[in-house]
């Protein structure tokens, strides 16, 4: 069937999101606010929950169209066929965001909207009630000056949760902009991959994913493999060939570093969970005792920024460390996530470039301060 498809990401990510879809091959139709629309089909569906390193979400639009009062909210969802997704036992909740709009109240769109599939679903089954005790089918809808978008979740929990981080630290960032952090930077799985406060091991996690190919949702379940509507045939295929597609022989350099062992053990653990053990160097040291041989190399990383952990000494002696490390490393690059506003004026130069991006809530700037070229 032919789908109009949703990648959700958060504000700032929509061009990575939108790079690693074409790189899917498939047609994108738009891109804003946090969401890239596609098309694609049931496949596509089961292809891109596997595969989107960068994305929230994977949600099928089923309908858009204008409302100002709740009967019309009533019957453009009733006339939706809701028949084509939800069984009979489907275990269907409609949630709701209202914007700037006539129908403001969230709680009466949701009621509204949830009475329409359910009458929609009772005429179709010819049933007086749901059991609902099947599969889950999330339903949003998402009224932004009274035009209404709906949608069906096909993921679940979120993308973030790829199931490897099973030993946390605090102030862990999202999988999702670790991941894309190493898209933006001008790393390859050729050239070092260094990140010198690594906490769980996130940033040097998600790098050895992409240079051994592993498909991030490899190990996780999602929402939709539960529905009969997407044929578990194609969920079969599209893991084998994910397993088939792993480039067992890359072996990438990367380097994972932080002051507290804890933190290494953690990293260590979540990397075995990953199966990328084999090609990420741990070690618990200071920053100020990095040091390399190597020509030139990539340092994406997220220290800490006081906003939740260390405090302003400690920000100041990474600093010092930075500082050094590009002074005697001219040709190696940075590229750093950090709610901090005063690194630029701490490492004495303005960054190549800055994009304002969002950790989970915490608004945060992705600073790139480019190397010289070799
Ligand atoms: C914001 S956390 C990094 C979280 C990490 N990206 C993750 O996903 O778990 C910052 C880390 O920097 C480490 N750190 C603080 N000072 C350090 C120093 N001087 N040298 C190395 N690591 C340091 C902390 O122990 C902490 O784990």
């Amino acid at each position: 069937m032919k789908l109009e498809l949703i990648a959700t990401a958060t504000f700032g990510l929509e061009a990575v999101v939108k790079r690693e879809l074409e790189n899917l091959g498939y047609k994108i139709l738009k891109s804003e606010d946090g969401k890239i629309t596609f098309l694609g089909d049931e496949r596509a569906v089961v292809r891109a929950n596997l595969w989107l390193r960068s994305a929230d979400r994977v949600q099928i639009k089923m309908a858009e169209f204008t409302v100002l009062e709740f009967e019309d909210l009533f019957q453009q969802m009733k006339a939706i066929p809701w028949e084509e997704w939800i069984p009979i036992d489907g275990k269907f909740v409609v949630n709701g965001s209202s914007v700037k709009s006539k129908l403001s109240s969230v709680p009466a769109c949701q009621s509204v909207a949830e009475k329409a599939v359910v009458e929609r679903l009772k005429e179709f089954y010819m049933v007086d009630y749901f059991t609902k005790t099947g599969a889950a089918y999330d339903i949003k809808i998402t009224i932004l000056k009274d035009r209404v978008t709906v949608t069906l979740d096909t993921t679940g929990p979120g993308l973030h949760k790829r199931g490897y981080r099973t030993h946390s630290v605090e102030a862990p960032i999202k999988e999702t902009l670790a991941a894309a952090m190493i898209q933006l930077s001008f790393w390859n799985k050729d050239r070092i991959l260094s990140d010198p406060c690594c906490g769980s091991g996130t940033i040097p996690i998600e790098a050895a994913l992409i240079a051994k190919n592993i498909a991030p949702g490899i190990s996780r379940s999602f929402a939709s493999e539960e529905w009969e509507a997407i044929p578990a045939n194609l969920w079969k295929e599209e893991r084998k060939a994910a397993f088939e597609a792993i480039d067992n022989e890359c072996k990438p350099k990367i380097f994972g570093l932080d002051i507290n062992p804890k933190a290494i053990a953690a990293a260590k653990a979540n990397a075995e969970e990953a199966g990328v053990d084999d090609c990420i160097k741990f070690a618990a040291a200071d920053i100020s005792a990095m040091r390399t041989k190597s020509l030139s190399g990539v340092m994406v990383t997220n220290p800490p920024y006081g906003e939740r952990i260390g405090d302003r000494r400690g920000i100041e002696k990474i600093y010092e460390a930075y500082r050094r490390f590009f002074g005697e490393n001219p040709t190696w690059s940075l590229f750093v996530v950090t709610a901090d506003k005063s690194i630029e004026k701490a490492l004495g130069r303005s960054a190549d470039r800055r994009r304002k991006l969002y950790n989970g809530r915490l608004e945060v700037c992705y600073y790139q301060f480019h190397g010289e070229k070799v």
